[in-house]
Protein backbone atom coordinates (compact mmCIF):
# COMPACT_ATOMS: atom_id res chain seq x y z
CA UNK A 1 0.00 0.00 0.00
CA UNK A 2 1.19 3.70 -0.41
CA UNK A 3 0.64 6.13 1.98
CA UNK A 4 -0.87 9.73 1.43
CA UNK A 5 0.64 12.52 3.00
CA UNK A 6 -2.86 12.37 5.60
CA UNK A 7 -2.26 8.76 6.81
CA UNK A 8 1.61 9.93 7.06
CA UNK A 9 0.54 12.33 9.45
CA UNK A 10 -1.09 9.36 11.20
CA UNK A 11 1.39 7.26 11.13
CA UNK A 12 3.83 9.57 12.93
CA UNK A 13 4.58 6.92 15.71
CA UNK A 14 5.89 4.68 13.45
CA UNK A 15 8.09 7.40 12.13
CA UNK A 16 9.04 8.67 15.55
CA UNK A 17 10.03 5.36 16.19
CA UNK A 18 12.18 5.19 13.34
CA UNK A 19 13.67 8.42 15.20
CA UNK A 20 14.15 6.62 18.31
CA UNK A 21 16.23 3.59 17.06
CA UNK A 22 17.97 5.68 14.85
CA UNK A 23 19.12 8.22 16.89
CA UNK A 24 20.75 10.73 16.91
CA UNK A 25 20.00 10.77 12.97
CA UNK A 26 21.89 13.87 12.72
CA UNK A 27 25.83 13.14 10.44
CA UNK A 28 24.28 9.64 9.86
CA UNK A 29 24.12 7.77 5.93
CA UNK A 30 20.78 6.84 5.91
CA UNK A 31 19.21 4.20 3.36
CA UNK A 32 15.50 4.29 3.03
CA UNK A 33 14.24 0.61 0.99
CA UNK A 34 10.89 1.16 -0.47
CA UNK A 35 10.77 4.72 -0.64
CA UNK A 36 8.15 5.38 -3.04
CA UNK A 37 6.80 9.01 -3.19
CA UNK A 38 9.98 9.92 -0.73
CA UNK A 39 8.16 10.92 2.55
CA UNK A 40 9.48 8.74 5.03
CA UNK A 41 13.08 9.73 3.46
CA UNK A 42 11.81 13.70 4.01
CA UNK A 43 10.36 13.34 7.56
CA UNK A 44 14.08 11.91 8.26
CA UNK A 45 15.82 14.55 6.12
CA UNK A 46 14.06 17.51 7.83
CA UNK A 47 15.73 16.49 11.30
CA UNK A 48 18.76 16.23 10.11
CA UNK A 49 21.65 19.60 9.37
CA UNK A 50 24.08 16.72 8.16
CA UNK A 51 24.44 13.81 6.53
CA UNK A 52 22.48 12.03 3.98
CA UNK A 53 18.99 9.30 3.08
CA UNK A 54 19.06 8.17 -0.14
CA UNK A 55 15.76 6.57 -0.94
CA UNK A 56 15.80 3.64 -3.53
CA UNK A 57 12.49 2.82 -4.86
CA UNK A 58 11.37 0.17 -7.94
CA UNK A 59 9.04 2.39 -9.28
CA UNK A 60 10.09 4.69 -12.41
CA UNK A 61 7.23 7.04 -11.60
CA UNK A 62 7.49 7.39 -7.53
CA UNK A 63 10.86 7.96 -8.13
CA UNK A 64 10.34 11.05 -9.99
CA UNK A 65 7.73 12.48 -8.14
CA UNK A 66 10.38 11.76 -4.82
CA UNK A 67 12.97 13.91 -6.61
CA UNK A 68 10.75 16.38 -7.81
CA UNK A 69 9.08 16.89 -4.41
CA UNK A 70 12.78 17.36 -3.35
CA UNK A 71 13.82 19.74 -5.14
CA UNK A 72 10.36 22.04 -4.43
CA UNK A 73 11.49 21.45 -0.80
CA UNK A 74 14.64 22.59 -0.93
CA UNK A 75 16.71 19.85 0.55
CA UNK A 76 18.43 17.76 -2.19
CA UNK A 77 21.71 18.96 -0.19
CA UNK A 78 20.51 15.79 2.59
CA UNK A 79 18.04 13.96 0.54
CA UNK A 80 18.22 11.52 -2.98
CA UNK A 81 16.38 9.04 -4.43
CA UNK A 82 17.84 6.24 -6.77
CA UNK A 83 17.01 3.84 -8.68
CA UNK A 84 15.98 0.34 -7.03
CA UNK A 85 16.96 -3.19 -8.48
CA UNK A 86 14.73 -6.03 -7.80
CA UNK A 87 17.13 -8.38 -6.09
CA UNK A 88 19.70 -6.33 -5.13
CA UNK A 89 20.63 -3.26 -3.27
CA UNK A 90 22.66 -1.02 -5.51
CA UNK A 91 25.60 -0.04 -3.21
CA UNK A 92 28.95 -1.48 -1.88
CA UNK A 93 29.03 -3.16 1.30
CA UNK A 94 29.35 -1.19 4.56
CA UNK A 95 27.70 1.83 3.45
CA UNK A 96 25.32 3.27 5.47
CA UNK A 97 25.01 3.82 9.55
CA UNK A 98 21.04 2.92 9.53
CA UNK A 99 18.18 1.24 7.26
CA UNK A 100 14.93 1.74 7.05
CA UNK A 101 12.24 -0.53 5.21
CA UNK A 102 8.98 -0.32 4.59
CA UNK A 103 7.76 -3.29 3.72
CA UNK A 104 10.40 -5.45 2.03
CA UNK A 105 10.98 -9.00 3.42
CA UNK A 106 12.55 -11.71 2.95
CA UNK A 107 12.42 -14.90 1.62
CA UNK A 108 9.53 -13.66 -0.43
CA UNK A 109 10.32 -14.63 -3.58
CA UNK A 110 7.73 -12.10 -4.63
CA UNK A 111 7.01 -9.05 -5.17
CA UNK A 112 10.47 -8.74 -4.43
CA UNK A 113 13.47 -11.01 -3.40
CA UNK A 114 15.81 -8.68 -1.13
CA UNK A 115 16.04 -9.82 2.22
CA UNK A 116 17.68 -9.25 5.46
CA UNK A 117 21.08 -10.42 4.35
CA UNK A 118 21.46 -8.06 1.49
CA UNK A 119 20.36 -5.24 4.15
CA UNK A 120 23.25 -6.40 6.32
CA UNK A 121 25.63 -6.31 3.11
CA UNK A 122 25.39 -2.49 2.52
CA UNK A 123 25.10 -1.51 6.65
CA UNK A 124 28.57 -0.67 8.75
CA UNK A 125 29.21 -2.25 11.08
CA UNK A 126 27.13 -1.23 14.68
CA UNK A 127 24.66 0.03 12.22
CA UNK A 128 20.85 -0.06 12.70
CA UNK A 129 18.23 -1.42 10.36
CA UNK A 130 14.32 -0.96 10.99
CA UNK A 131 11.70 -2.69 9.22
CA UNK A 132 7.92 -2.55 8.90
CA UNK A 133 5.93 -5.44 7.32
CA UNK A 134 2.39 -6.16 7.43
CA UNK A 135 2.49 -10.04 8.57
CA UNK A 136 -0.57 -12.30 8.05
CA UNK A 137 -0.48 -15.13 10.56
CA UNK A 138 -3.21 -17.38 9.20
CA UNK A 139 -3.49 -19.09 5.99
CA UNK A 140 -6.06 -16.74 4.21
CA UNK A 141 -8.34 -17.74 1.83
CA UNK A 142 -7.96 -16.95 -1.54
CA UNK A 143 -11.35 -14.59 -2.12
CA UNK A 144 -9.90 -12.94 1.19
CA UNK A 145 -6.32 -12.14 -0.51
CA UNK A 146 -8.01 -10.50 -3.70
CA UNK A 147 -10.45 -8.50 -1.94
CA UNK A 148 -7.08 -7.04 0.36
CA UNK A 149 -5.22 -6.60 -2.71
CA UNK A 150 -7.71 -4.36 -4.09
CA UNK A 151 -7.75 -1.81 -1.16
CA UNK A 152 -4.01 -1.70 -1.66
CA UNK A 153 -2.72 -4.42 0.45
CA UNK A 154 -1.28 -6.04 -2.01
CA UNK A 155 2.30 -6.80 0.29
CA UNK A 156 1.05 -9.59 2.39
CA UNK A 157 3.79 -11.29 4.11
CA UNK A 158 2.88 -14.90 5.65
CA UNK A 159 5.14 -15.17 8.32
CA UNK A 160 5.19 -15.27 12.48
CA UNK A 161 7.42 -13.31 14.51
CA UNK A 162 9.79 -16.11 15.07
CA UNK A 163 10.21 -16.11 11.61
CA UNK A 164 11.42 -12.41 11.55
CA UNK A 165 13.79 -13.06 14.45
CA UNK A 166 15.22 -16.59 12.69
CA UNK A 167 15.73 -13.97 9.39
CA UNK A 168 17.74 -11.03 11.16
CA UNK A 169 19.46 -13.82 12.88
CA UNK A 170 20.60 -15.57 9.70
CA UNK A 171 21.56 -12.44 8.22
CA UNK A 172 24.40 -12.17 11.26
CA UNK A 173 21.66 -9.49 12.99
CA UNK A 174 21.70 -8.83 16.28
CA UNK A 175 19.59 -7.28 19.48
CA UNK A 176 16.60 -7.98 17.72
CA UNK A 177 13.47 -6.26 18.76
CA UNK A 178 9.86 -6.03 18.16
CA UNK A 179 7.36 -3.80 18.13
CA UNK A 180 3.61 -4.46 17.59
CA UNK A 181 2.22 -1.24 15.66
CA UNK A 182 -1.19 -2.55 15.02
CA UNK A 183 -3.19 -0.28 17.29
CA UNK A 184 -1.20 2.42 15.58
CA UNK A 185 -2.21 1.40 11.73
CA UNK A 186 -6.00 0.31 12.18
CA UNK A 187 -7.31 4.43 13.04
CA UNK A 188 -5.15 4.77 9.03
CA UNK A 189 -7.68 1.89 7.53
CA UNK A 190 -10.47 3.07 9.70
CA UNK A 191 -10.52 6.92 7.69
CA UNK A 192 -9.69 5.28 4.53
CA UNK A 193 -12.48 3.03 4.88
CA UNK A 194 -15.09 6.01 5.84
CA UNK A 195 -13.42 7.90 2.64
CA UNK A 196 -14.86 5.99 -0.33
CA UNK A 197 -18.48 5.90 -1.23
CA UNK A 198 -19.16 2.54 -1.77
CA UNK A 199 -17.17 0.09 0.78
CA UNK A 200 -15.08 -2.29 -1.34
CA UNK A 201 -15.05 -6.14 0.57
CA UNK A 202 -11.43 -5.80 1.66
CA UNK A 203 -12.46 -3.32 4.37
CA UNK A 204 -14.49 -5.28 6.57
CA UNK A 205 -12.20 -8.29 6.37
CA UNK A 206 -9.27 -6.03 7.61
CA UNK A 207 -11.29 -4.34 10.23
CA UNK A 208 -14.24 -6.86 11.62
CA UNK A 209 -13.30 -10.04 10.47
CA UNK A 210 -13.16 -12.17 13.71
CA UNK A 211 -10.94 -14.69 11.60
CA UNK A 212 -8.75 -12.06 9.62
CA UNK A 213 -9.20 -8.88 11.07
CA UNK A 214 -6.20 -6.81 12.07
CA UNK A 215 -4.57 -8.15 15.37
CA UNK A 216 -6.30 -11.64 14.86
CA UNK A 217 -4.44 -12.72 11.90
CA UNK A 218 -2.92 -9.14 10.22
CA UNK A 219 -0.29 -7.53 11.91
CA UNK A 220 1.83 -4.44 11.37
CA UNK A 221 5.18 -5.33 12.20
CA UNK A 222 7.81 -3.13 13.18
CA UNK A 223 11.66 -4.85 13.94
CA UNK A 224 15.15 -3.11 14.71
CA UNK A 225 18.14 -4.97 15.19
CA UNK A 226 21.93 -4.17 14.96
CA UNK A 227 24.99 -5.53 12.55
CA UNK A 228 27.46 -6.05 15.25
C1 LIG B 1 4.27 -0.87 0.40
S1 LIG B 1 5.08 0.25 -0.64
C2 LIG B 1 6.00 1.22 0.45
C3 LIG B 1 5.19 2.31 1.04
C4 LIG B 1 5.97 3.56 1.22
N1 LIG B 1 7.02 3.41 2.19
C5 LIG B 1 5.09 4.78 1.53
O1 LIG B 1 5.45 5.56 2.38
O2 LIG B 1 4.03 4.93 0.93
C6 LIG B 1 6.22 -0.81 -1.33
C7 LIG B 1 7.13 -0.11 -2.32
O3 LIG B 1 8.27 -0.92 -2.47
C8 LIG B 1 8.73 -0.80 -3.78
N2 LIG B 1 9.63 -1.93 -4.02
C9 LIG B 1 9.34 -3.23 -4.25
N3 LIG B 1 10.47 -3.96 -4.43
C10 LIG B 1 11.51 -3.10 -4.28
C11 LIG B 1 12.94 -3.24 -4.35
N4 LIG B 1 13.50 -4.40 -4.65
N5 LIG B 1 13.69 -2.15 -4.10
C12 LIG B 1 13.11 -0.95 -3.83
N6 LIG B 1 11.76 -0.74 -3.80
C13 LIG B 1 10.98 -1.81 -4.01
C14 LIG B 1 7.44 -0.80 -4.60
O4 LIG B 1 7.63 -0.23 -5.87
C15 LIG B 1 6.53 0.07 -3.71
O5 LIG B 1 6.58 1.43 -4.05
Amino acid sequence: MKWTEDEIALLAPVLEQFEVDLKPLDGKNILVLCSAGGDVAFWLAKRMKQGKVTGIELDTQLLERARQKAQEQEIERVVEFHQAEKTRIPFPDNTFDALVSEFIVFPTPSPTEIGQPEMARVLKAGGMMALTDVIVVKSLPQDVRTELREIGLEYLCEAMQDDFLHWMEEAGVTEVEFVDLTPVVRPVWEKRRHSVSKEPEGFPYLLDDPNFRLGEAIFYIYVRGKKP
